[in-house]
C-alpha cells in the first residue's frame, strides 16, 4: 500500500520504517528540514535499537520529505503520528494534530484514509471527524480511523512487529476499511479489536494507566515491606505467579517516567474531571509516583544527614534503559533533588545526555570508571545492562565510600553486600 506518515518522531519513524519493511511504500513527512536531511542520509535522530538498520535496509520503499503535497500524491492512507504534549493544566495540546489533519486535507486530491496514531484523549477523533464535516468535507474524501500504538521505547521495532493487539476505532461499521488496515499490517499477526473512536482512545489510555498503577501499587507495597522486613522482589514473584496478576510491571523503584505514563495519566485524569468523575485510582497512582523519590532521598539521608560534601555517582540519566530519552526521567528528578540538597552529581549514561541546565551544577562523564572515582554514594537510576553486569568489585576499589542506592531494585543485593557494600533499595527486607 502507498502510505504517508506525518511526523518523524519516535512513533512516526518506527511506524514508517516497519511498515516499509513489511512491504508498504512509505513517505514520511516532517516539518523539520534538518531532521529530514539527516534521515535521508540514513542517520536517525534518536537511539532506538534496530531502527537505524531497518531504515537503511528499506531505502527503496521508504523516503523522507518536508513537502506534504508531494508525500500525499499517491498515498491511499495517511498516518498521523505527531506529538500531543501536555499543557500546564494537564490537558493535551492537540494543535499539531489538528494542523496536520487540516493541512493534509487541503492538499488531498483523492479519498484518504486518515489513521490517527497520536495518543489523544477520548472524544478527540469524534471532534476531528465533526470538524472535517463542518468544514464541508464528506465521506467521499476521507475515512477517519483511530489506531493507537503501544510501542515501548527501547523495543519499539520489536513491539510494532509483534503487537499483542491491533486496535481499530471507527465512526461506523466499515468492513472495507478494516480490510485496508489488515492489508497495511500484512504479515503482522495479532488479534484485531474493533470499536468506536472513544473505545480505541480509551484502550490506549486505560492500558497505560493500568501499567502505571501496577508500578505505583508495587512501590506502595515496597514501602509497606520495609516496615515488616519483607523483600518486595519476593512479593512481586509471589503475586506475579498468579496468572490473573502477571509478572510484568512489578519492579519497584523510583517510579515511572517517560513521555507517556506521566502525561497520559494527567490527561485521562483531566478529561475525567471535566466530566465530573473523580478518578481516585489515577490520582493515587500519580501521588505514589510523585512521592517515591522523597522516599529514597529520606532513606539516603537517614544514613547521611548532610549530603552536601559528598560525591555522588549517578548511573543512568535516561528515563529507562535502552533509550536516550530523558523526558520525565526520574534520574533527572533525582539529580535536581540532590542539587537542592547541596550535592554535585557525577553522572553517566550509555546514550542519554544531561540537559544543559543541569551541566552547571553537575558533571557528565564518558565512562563508568571516571564517574565512580572517589564516589561516596553510587546511585543506579536506570537499569542499563551495562550496570547490571558491571564489575562491582572494581567499582568498590574506585569508590571512596561503600554505599549503593539501587533505585530500580535491579541489582543483586546479596552479592553487593558480600563485597562489603551498604545496599539501599526499596522494600528489600
Ligand atoms: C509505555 C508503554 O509501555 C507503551 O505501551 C506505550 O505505548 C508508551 O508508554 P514507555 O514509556 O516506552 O512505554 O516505557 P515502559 O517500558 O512502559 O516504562 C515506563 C516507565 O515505567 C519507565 O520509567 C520504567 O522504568 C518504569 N517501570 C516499568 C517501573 O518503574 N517498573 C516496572 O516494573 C516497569
Amino acid at each position: 500500500m502507498n502510505v504517508c506518515v506525518i511526523g518523524a518522531g519516535y512513533v512516526g519513524l518506527t511506524t514508517a520504517a516497519v511498515l516499509s519493511d513489511i512491504g508498504n511504500h512509505v513517505i514520511c513527512v516532517d516539518l523539520d528540514m534538518k531532521k529530514v536531511e539527516s534521515l535521508r542520509k540514513g542517520s536517525i535522530p534518536i537511539f532506538e535499537p534496530n531502527l537505524q538498520e531497518i531504515v537503511l535496509k528499506n531505502k527503496q520503499r521508504l523516503s523522507f520529505t518536508n513537502d506534504l503535497g508531494t508525500a500525499l500524491e499517491n498515498a491511499e492512507m495517511v498516518i498521523v503520528a505527531v506529538g500531543t504534549p501536555p499543557l500546564p493544566d494537564g490537558s493535551s495540546n492537540l494543535s499539531y494534530l489538528y494542523s496536520a489533519v487540516f493541512s493534509m486535507m487541503k492538499y488531498a486530491t483523492s479519498h484518504k484514509i486518515i489513521m490517527i496514531k497520536s495518543t489523544v484523549p477520548p472524544g478527540t477523533n469524534e471532534a476531528i471527524y465533526q470538524s472535517l464535516i463542518d468544514q464541508g468535507y464528506n465521506s467521499n474524501q476521507f475515512t477517519l480511523v483511530s489506531n493507537p500504538e503501544f510501542l515501548r521505547e527501547g523495543s519499539a521495532v520489536y513491539d510494532m512487529l509483534h503487537p499483542d493487539r491491533i486496535v481499530v476505532g471507527l465512526h461506523e461499521e466499515n468492513p472495507a476499511i478494516i480490510q485496508k488496515v489488515k492489508e497495511l499490517y500484512h504479515g503482522i499477526h495479532a488479534p484485531f479489536i474493533i470499536t468506536n473512536y472513544s473505545g480505541a482512545e480509551l484502550i490506549k489510555y486505560a492500558s497505560n494507566a493500568f501499567l502505571a498503577t501496577k508500578i505505583s501499587f508495587i512501590n506502595e507495597m515496597a514501602r509497606i515491606c520495609e516496615m515488616f522486613g519483607a523483600d518486595i522482589t519476593h512479593i512481586a514473584e509471589g503475586i506475579g505467579s498468579d496468572a490473573r496478576i502477571g509478572y510484568s510491571f512489578l519492579q519497584a523503584g523510583i517510579g515511572y517516567g517517560g513521555s507517556c505514563f506521566p502525561k497520559d495519566l494527567q490527561s485521562l485524569s483531566f478529561v475525567a474531571k471535566e466530566k465530573n468523575i473523580t478518578p481516585h485510582i489515577l490520582d493515587a497512582t500519580q501521588k505514589v509516583n510523585d512521592t517515591q523519590m522523597d522516599f529514597y532521598v529520606n532513606k539516603i539521608m537517614d544514613v547521611f544527614p548532610d549530603l552536601s560534601s559528598l560525591k555522588i555517582a549517578m548511573l543512568g540519566i535516561a528515563f529507562k534503559a535502552d533509550t536516550d530519552d530523558i523526558r520525565e526521567s526520574r534520574a533527572i528528578e533525582f539529580i535536581k533533588k540532590l542539587n537542592q540538597l547541596g550535592c554535585t552529581v557525577h553522572a553517566y549514561d550509555p546514550k542519554a545526555q544531561l540537559p544543559n541546565e543541569l551541566t552547571v551544577d553537575n558533571q557528565q562523564h564518558p565512562n563508568l570508571q571516571d564517574t565512580l572515582k572517589d564516589a561516596d554514594i553510587t546511585i543506579v537510576a536506570t537499569g542499563w545492562k551495562e550496570f547490571l553486569t558491571m564489575d562491582w568489585m572494581q567499582a568498590k576499589q574506585l569508590m571512596r565510600g561503600n554505599t549503593i542506592v539501587d533505585a530500580r531494585n535491579c541489582l543483586d543485593k546479596d552479592l553487593l553486600e558480600s563485597y562489603g557494600f551498604q545496599y539501599i533499595g526499596v522494600g528489600r527486607g
